[in-house]
């Protein structure tokens, strides 16, 4: 199955993403992750992304799908796959049925996310991740047992920087304008659409979204 997991940031993609692709052992590709991990390694690509992704704008079309197209082919072509965070413009989504049409598989599902902006504000505020083993917290919700320290590694927690209240503001404006209008693209191109209210503990949704899907 292919699924795209739509919805504002912090609304709680990644987390279900990570949950579910851990338990069914399927792939997880979270463009954020993947640019993240580019500007990390200091690739021209990381370099190009920087500034877009700081101020809390879109990465550029073609880069994006590049970097897609690229991981993809460094997956097995039986394996589910979860998108996260793609795709993000009607054109991401045109690209993205081309590139699967080319190995023979279509978008399955698009799960839609849902929760109050002030929910989003509060998560985004609060989250902290560890940059060595990747594990997740949140100080308001599941923080860590001794703060600003990793449960599983030991190592510093960090806060994103693109987290910080303005640019998070221009990170939902920046949903509304380009992201929001997927859901009506996925309509029209008839995908299967899953609503999930995402104001609610992390357990309850994992629920739902699995019996939802099936899985
Ligand atoms: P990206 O990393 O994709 O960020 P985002 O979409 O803004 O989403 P977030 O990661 O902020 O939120 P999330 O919904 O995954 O929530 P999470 O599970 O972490 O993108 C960053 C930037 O990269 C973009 O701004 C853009 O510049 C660029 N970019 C990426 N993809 C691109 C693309 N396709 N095209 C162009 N540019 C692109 O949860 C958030 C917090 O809430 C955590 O602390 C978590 O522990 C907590 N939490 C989660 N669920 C719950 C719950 N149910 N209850 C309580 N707390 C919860």
């Amino acid at each position: 199955m292919v699924i795209i997991l739509l919805g504002p940031p912090g609304v709680g993609k990644g987390t279900q993403a990570k949950c579910l692709s851990s338990d069914l052992g399927w792939a997880h590709v979270s463009t954020g992750d993947l640019l993240r991990a580019a500007r990390r390694e200091g690739t021209e690509l990381g370099r190009k992304a920087q500034s877009y992704m700081d101020n809390g704008e879109l990465v550029p079309d073609d880069l994006i799908l590049d970097l897609v197209r690229e991981h993809l082919a460094g997956l097995d072509d039986d394996r589910g796959i979860l998108f996260d965070g793609f795709p993000r413009t009607t054109a991401q989504a045109d690209g993205l049925e081309g590139v699967l049409s080319d190995v023979g598989r279509s978008v399955d599902a698009a799960v839609v996310f849902h929760a109050p902006e002030e929910t989003l504000v509060k998560r985004l505020s609060g989250r902290r991740n560890c940059p060595e083993c990747g594990a997740l917290y949140n100080v308001h919700f599941s923080p860590p047992e001794e703060d600003g320290v990793c449960d599983r590694c030991g190592h510093d927690l960090s806060h994103r920087k693109d987290d910080d209240a303005e640019t998070v503001r221009r990170r939902l404006e920046v949903y509304q304008e380009e992201t929001a209008p997927l859901i009506r693209w996925y309509e029209e191109h008839e995908a299967r659409q899953v609503l999930i209210e995402a104001d609610r503990g992390v357990d309850e949704i994992q629920a739902e979204l699995r019996t939802e899907l099936g899985l």
